[in-house]
């Protein structure tokens, strides 16, 4: 493998370091690009610019790896719980009997909010999109625990554990007192018996006359579902949580920023926009073959949401573990004929085989499931990409502790060649046009 790649521009020769990741994944470090030549490089979308080495998650989207420090999805899926994927993503390994214990009395202790947050999710209007008022409570998690939101933390940990709970944690009980806050309905408390995603199902649905316990495949569904979301690489939001905490922004202020890129459709709004996608099919009495075909077109806006992957172009092994357990959890709900389940399995058919698709490498990916399962066990649509955020809250922690404690941290600044007007002279506004 060659130390360096020769770079030969306006007649100079210059050698740029090779860099070689632990599954072999390779890099040209530009860091001396600019100060030796006076170029930068450009890459619209990022797709092909690797923004850090780290240590978390890797991806090989060429064949459908995902990898958790070094666990396979597939068997964490089988033999691990979000709980405990959370405490691997953040550090590192696999928690002990007493880490594990540690961590979920953590939880359990932080499930609660300062009774001054619930006051504050109730002062939003009824119609409010949830994810908007996710962002909003998330960041003032610095207000309400002022102590470890002092945004001098950088390579000062003392406090980020207990952040890092609070995190988790709270984003639960704050989706939880969000649905029943828009709906008029009294707030839950968290039960300290209940685990992690038992308890957030009886904040959301029990009523002062009916505790909601869910059924095991209902809970285990869910647990999947946030386990699947826990942490993947570099990708937008994660990007964005990483950005700002380049800054020496806390914690809170900085996973608030991931919220708000996560909410785009073309990111964690997808697996919302999926049902929408497959309601409207139902409701103009298509099967999907005719959505098919606009799609293909590529006009208007039919994009075949839940499908395609600037990682994966392959099946995306979420998606495939995710249609698995959605199944079950369907099964064990009574539920037979889905009329949305049916348009969606023909999309699937059609996208594995139609050569626009195929040759696109256009495969379903993560949310393409993900919305029919929260759809089955009762989930409101404008809460599904704030499920999203919860299962992605370890991910964003992990990836931003990265950056706090880098000993060689440089804030995030790209560079850009500039398109615009060149150089000309004020117009007094009585000489404008
Ligand atoms: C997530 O990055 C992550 O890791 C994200 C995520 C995570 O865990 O954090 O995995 C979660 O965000 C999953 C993606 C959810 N989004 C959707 O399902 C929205 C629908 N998908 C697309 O919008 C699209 O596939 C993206 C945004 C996901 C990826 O876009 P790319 O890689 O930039 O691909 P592209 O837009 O350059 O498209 C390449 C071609 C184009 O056609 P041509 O111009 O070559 O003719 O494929 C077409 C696109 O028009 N295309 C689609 C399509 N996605 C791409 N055509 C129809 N339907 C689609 N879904």
């Amino acid at each position: 493998m060659p130390k360096t790649a020769l770079l030969k521009l306006d007649e100079k020769e210059i050698a740029l370091p090779i860099i070689v990741g632990s599954e072999g994944e390779k890099a040209v470090d530009i860091a001396k690009l600019r100060s030796d030549t006076g170029y930068i490089t450009y890459d619209d979308g990022f797709g092909n610019t690797g923004s850090c080495t780290s240590n978390i998650t890797f991806i090989d989207g060429d064949i459908g790896i995902l990898r958790y420090r070094g666990y396979p999805i597939e068997q964490l899926a089988e033999k691990s719980s979000f709980v405990e994927c959370a405490y691997l993503v953040i550090y590192g390994e696999l928690p002990t009997s007493e880490q594990r214990a540690k961590f979920s009395r953590l939880l359990t202790k932080h499930a609660p909010l300062h009774e001054g947050m619930t006051r504050f999710l109730s002062s939003f209007p009824r119609e409010s999109h949830p994810m908007a008022i996710l962002s909003a409570a998330v960041n003032s998690l610095g207000a309400y625990y002022p102590h470890l939101a002092t945004n001098n933390h950088l390579h000062d940990l003392e406090h980020f554990d207990e952040a890092a709970a609070i995190a988790i944690s709270k984003v639960r009980t704050i989706t939880a007192h969000t649905y029943r806050v828009t709906r008029g309905l009294p707030f839950n408390y968290p039960r300290p018996n209940y685990g992690y995603c038992e308890n957030f199902l009886h904040l959301m649905f029990s009523e002062p006359y009916n505790e909601y316990i869910p059924t095991q495949e209902v809970a285990s569904a869910l647990n999947l579902f946030l386990l699947l979301h826990a942490d993947h690489e570099q990708n937008c939001s994660t990007s964005t949580v990483k950005m700002v905490g380049s800054s020496g922004a806390n914690l809170f202020a900085s996973v608030s920023a991931g919220v708000n890129a996560l909410w785009g459709p073309l990111h964690g709004g997808a697996n919302m926009a999926v049902i929408e996608m497959l309601k409207s099919i139902h409701a103009e009495g298509d099967d999907g073959t005719k959505f098919i075909e606009a799609a293909k077109s590529g006009k208007g806006e039919a994009r075949l949401m839940g499908f395609g992957h600037r990682v994966y172009k392959n099946y995306d092994p979420r998606a495939k573990i995710i249609k698995a357990s959605f199944y079950k959890a369907l099964a064990s709900l009574g539920i037979k004929n889905d009329p949305l389940l049916n348009i969606a399995m023909k999309l699937e058919e059609c996208a594995l085989s139609d050569d626009y698709f195929v040759s696109r490498k256009l495969y379903p990916n993560v949310d393409f499931y993900s919305g029919l399962i929260m759809r089955a066990i009762g989930i409101p649509e404008n809460i599904f990409t704030v499920m999203f955020a919860i299962g992605r809250m370890p991910g964003w922690i992990a990836q931003w502790r990265e950056v706090a404690v880098n000993p060689k941290l440089k804030i995030y600044r790209p560079r850009q060649i500039y398109t615009g007007k060149t150089v000309r002279d004020y117009v007094p506004v009585e000489q404008r046009q």
